[in-house]
């Protein structure tokens, strides 16, 4: 099948099939096991939709974990791509200098938020730029202590892992990791941290979280002198899409500078366009001292970034570098992503479709119980599953059925958190599209009660 005709939905062997079932067997065999989550094999792509080894086609509500947000294969990011592929693939920008890697960092500074000088060092993956921004920060301030919340995620080596704390599965065996951060609740509406005897205002779950930040951390047993960075996700992603009240990144701030400690903000999932704004700071009014990015910035090809204020740059030569940073197609794919992007009004048409895609998604909501909650911005949205609505006890088997269900009947998700699905779909999705996806997700929900 040419890609050209990857236009709908088209399920012609119950998946896995024969062909896909073969690969699997192989990828068990050669491959360490890893989060394998659905049994689909992809082989070809194109905008919002994936053709398997069977001839099976989806409609892709996953985008590659958040990854290919312009959709598979935009014919100028694959250009652009293809035009640096025949002039220089590698030469170290860390150690030495290409015209691209300059261009991919002006591109970053000037959309990510705040009109400060900044200054960005180059990774190779989300968890990569979240080491940078911990030693940014370590170094910066010349302090070791840190603040993270619970139910974030913020990568799985040593470092960042000590941040992550949405799954036990993440730690076990793997105790300890970086000593000297502390985990403080994170304001989640639906099922909030503090909850006794049912809803509590927005505002007095901001300031609960933060009067515990200051209360028991901060004037108790975490000096502030010692505090090298508070480390959030503006809407916390595999922890479940939790988005925190609107004011609370404002009260955050006003701690962090009161106690003179970095904000940094991990917007590896969040970023890029994903919530119908660049960032999802934005939504917020808050300007990141450090900010990590990584999954769409280069459409799909593996890259990251920290981007810092210019007075946190390493002091010295020589205190953080790797070898791939910057590499150039990863660089020619940012720069050429982030003109698609303006070009196509990508965020515009996140923040559009998100909400129509959001309305129907609540449409969901009201004709099935079993949804206890539908939240999100712009295209970063989820459904949780629920036993008991009054409860709100999560349903993590009906969950999983569900994207079960979605899948046979062609339509890829991905979990989150104990019960909920994103729905995370390219931002350039249509709402025709946005509608078949709905359809199949009705369905099976119907099949899955
Ligand atoms: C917010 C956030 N930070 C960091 C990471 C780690 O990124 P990577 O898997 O590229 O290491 C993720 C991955 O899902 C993430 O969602």
């Amino acid at each position: 099948m040419m890609q050209e005709e990857l236009n709908g939905i088209k399920i012609k062997v119950t998946p896995p099939g024969p062909e896909a079932k073969k690969i699997i067997e192989l990828n068990d065999k050669y491959l360490a096991r890893s989060t394998q989550s659905l049994p689909v094999v992809g082989k070809l792509g194109k905008g919002v939709y994936v053709e398997d080894v069977d001839g099976n086609v989806y409609l892709d509500f996953a985008s590659g974990i958040s990854v290919t947000n312009l959709g598979h294969l935009d014919p100028y990011v694959t250009q652009k791509v293809e035009e640096q592929l025949h002039k220089l693939w590698h030469f170290p920008g860390t150690d030495f200098y290409t015209e691209m890697q300059v261009l991919a960092a002006k591109s970053l500074i000037e959309v990510t938020p705040g009109k400060f000088n900044k200054k960005v060092f180059f990774t190779n993956s989300g968890t990569e730029s979240v080491e940078a921004a911990i030693k940014i920060a370590k170094s910066y301030t010349h302090r070791e202590r840190f603040i993270g919340f619970i139910g974030a995620f913020h990568g799985r080596t040593q470092g960042s892992l000590s941040f992550t704390a949405s799954k036990p599965i993440h730690h076990k065996g793997f105790f300890p990791s970086m000593p000297g951060v502390e985990h403080v609740p994170f304001p989640n509406p639906y099922r909030n941290p503090f909850n006794i005897d049912g809803y509590e205002e927005p505002d007095e779950l901001v300031n609960r979280v933060i009067d515990y930040i200051e209360t028991y951390l901060l004037k108790t047993y975490v000096p502030p002198e010692d505090v090298a960075g508070i480390l959030a996700e503006p809407i916390q992603g595999e922890g479940g899409y939790i988005v925190p009240p609107m004011n609370f990144f404002k009260e955050l701030r006003k701690l962090a500078d009161k106690y003179h400690i970095p904000l940094l903000i991990d917007e590896v999932q969040s970023g890029f366009g994903r919530t119908g704004k660049f960032f999802a700071s934005e939504h917020f009014g808050v300007e990141p001292d450090v900010i990590t990015l990584a999954k769409s910035i280069a459409s799909g090809i593996p890259m990251g970034a920290a981007v810092m204020k210019e007075e946190m740059n390493f002091s010295e030569n020589g205190l953080h570098s790797n070898t791939f940073g910057g590499n150039l197609i990863a660089s020619a794919a940012c720069v050429a992503t982030i003109d698609e992007m303006k070009k196509l009004n990508a965020v515009e048409n996140a923040a559009k479709q998100g909400a129509y895609m959001k309305k129907r998604l609540v449409e969901l909501q009201n004709k099935y119980n079993e949804i206890g909650d539908v939240r999100g911005l712009g295209l970063m949205l989820a459904i949780d599953f629920v036993k008991d609505r009054r409860t709100k006890e999560p349903n993590s088997k009906l969950r999983n059925d569900v994207i079960n269900n979605a899948f046979k009947n062609g339509l890829i998700l991905l979990s989150t958190g104990s019960s909920a699905i994103r729905i995370i779909p390219p931002l350039i999705i249509t709402q025709e599209q946005v509608d078949e996806g709905i359809e199949v997700l009705d369905k099976a929900i119907k099949m899955s009660k």
